[in-house]
């Protein structure tokens, strides 16, 4: 466990510390990548609060504000009525959590695709209130105006290729994509086309092996998997699948713990005690003397 956090006691919840080290950057990230080499792979996982950002920070390299909060904090159907003022809180929550990583924050459906102008309004908005670094909007070729429109104007964006959660009512659903040969051809050009316009990285979903070796062979920026293979030059999860909190667990997703079992376990044995008059006990009664 990671030792920069310390007690806060007018809260009594943890900070952390401040280190005396930068932040990294964009365009770090971006140099990663050296002549289609990524030595040390690039780490990315979701994180949606504040506390979540201080315990994966000292991990990770960057980290996601992703638009799959709508499923996974809110209850929502989908990521479709994600809202710009959404994303905006808990991306300043998660730069509040943390000091080391890149913050991305997605732009959420219906925020960037009218016209770059719109996506730069959504976008400006979105740093300016949360103090991301960057923000990542999924789409292939259509998308590649509106990100050198942004990049060109002072906003590093993280382009997302493959499966594309936003677009699942023309999808009709969120199976792994390119399993045709055009559909295949179709992910490398949408990739191509993302890094010529500016994207500093590129999340590749849902695809078969194959295409994220071609993606990543093909783009100069890094590439960064999910349900997409080794290949890629970094990996991605949403960090509650990779905890164990849900019980569905995808193809693509390895669980590091079950924490939902842990969760459901200590709910249990507190309502057995607050049942039981077991809790509160002596320790944590404020006595008179
Ligand atoms: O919204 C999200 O969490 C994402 C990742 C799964 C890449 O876009």
């Amino acid at each position: 466990m990671s030792t920069t956090f310390q007690l806060d006691t007018s809260t009594s919840r943890a900070n952390p510390t401040p280190q005396p080290m930068r932040r990294l950057t964009v365009p770090k990230i971006l140099g990663r990548k050296v002549d289609g080499v990524t030595a040390e792979p690039i780490v990315m996982l979701t994180a949606y609060t504040a506390r979540q950002a201080q315990l994966l920070d000292a991990h990770c390299d960057i980290l996601l504000v992703g638009d799959s909060l709508g499923q996974v904090i809110y209850g929502l159907p989908s990521t479709v009525p994600v809202t710009l003022e959404m994303m905006a809180n808990h991306a300043a929550a998660v730069v509040r959590g943390s000091y080391r990583s890149v913050v991305v924050v997605d732009m959420p459906f219906g925020s960037y695709e009218a016209s770059p102008e719109k996506a730069f309004e959504s976008a400006a908005a979105l740093l300016k209130a949360s103090g991301a670094a960057a923000v990542k909007l999924e789409g292939g070729d259509a998308m590649a105006d509106t990100i050198q429109f942004l990049v060109n104007r002072g906003i590093p964006v993280m382009g997302h290729v493959g499966l594309t959660p936003q677009a699942v009512n023309v999808l009709g659903g969120y199976g792994a994509r390119g399993r045709s040969d055009a559909e295949a051809a179709k992910i490398v050009r949408d990739a191509r086309s993302l890094a010529g316009a500016g994207a500093f990285s590129i999340v590749v979903e849902g695809v078969m092996k194959p295409i994220a070796e071609q993606v990543t062979q093909a783009v100069a920026c890094p590439t960064i998997g999910i349900g997409a293979s080794a290949q890629c030059d970094g990996q991605v999860l949403v960090t509650e699948d990779m905890l164990g909190m849900f019980e569905r667990v995808p193809r693509f997703v390895k669980r590091y713990e079950e924490i939902a079992g842990l969760i459901s376990s200590a709910a249990q044995r507190y309502a057995d005690d607050v049942r039981n008059r077991r809790f509160p006990g002596a320790e944590q009664t404020y006595q008179a003397d």
